[in-house]
């Protein structure tokens, strides 16, 4: 039961946080020229708002939801960790989209088509590679994990505590 809330709570809000990553690069791009300053200001307004109290708070949950969907459902499998490098560069993406929307305050051509066309599809792409690894969950050989990810490292953490 709560495998079956979180799960849903999950794809809910990877619903408006992949919505977000798509249509805030594509209103941030659109075409401003004639338009008055008072509506210029109301779009970034507007897309500002979208982005702290909607997008970013989405794809917290998300990943929120996610983690505990891994330790609730001990997926400690390879195509998880394949999906979560994918997440990261999502996450990465939704980094450059807030700044996107901070730079367009300071100026106006920072926000072109051209920038926002190849977020669009690497967002796609990324949301494309993850739909794929979840859905199909493929068996991915450990022998194409890398050694050095197999093994301890040995190495010290980067400050002085002693583990628990
Ligand atoms: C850090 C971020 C994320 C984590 C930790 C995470 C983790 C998980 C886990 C553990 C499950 C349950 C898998 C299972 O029971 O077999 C799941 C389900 C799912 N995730 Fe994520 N996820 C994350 C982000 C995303 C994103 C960004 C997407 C899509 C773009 C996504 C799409 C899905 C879908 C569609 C399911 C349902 C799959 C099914 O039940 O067949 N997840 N996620």
């Amino acid at each position: 039961m709560v495998l079956v809330a979180l799960k849903t709570v999950h794809i809910m809000m990877l619903v408006i946080w992949c919505a977000g990553l798509l249509a805030l690069p594509l209103l941030l791009a659109a075409d401003h020229q004639g338009q008055s300053q008072a509506d210029y200001t109301r779009l970034r307004l507007t897309l500002q708002h979208a982005y702290i109290r909607v997008v970013t708070p989405a794809a917290v949950i998300a990943v929120v939801a996610g983690t505990a969907l891994i330790f609730l459902g001990n997926v400690y499998v390879p195509w998880m960790f394949a999906k979560l490098v994918a997440v990261g560069f999502l996450v990465g993406l939704h980094g450059l989209t807030g700044h996107a929307i901070i730079a367009i305050g300071e100026d106006p051509n920072a926000a072109r088509l051209r920038l926002a066309i190849p977020r669009i599809v690497a967002a796609l792409g990324l949301m494309a590679v993850i739909l794929g690894l979840v859905l199909a969950k493929p068996a991915i050989p450990l022998d194409l994990v890398p050694d050095w990810l197999m093994q301890p490292r040995a190495l010290h953490l980067p400050l002085d505590e002693v583990p628990m």
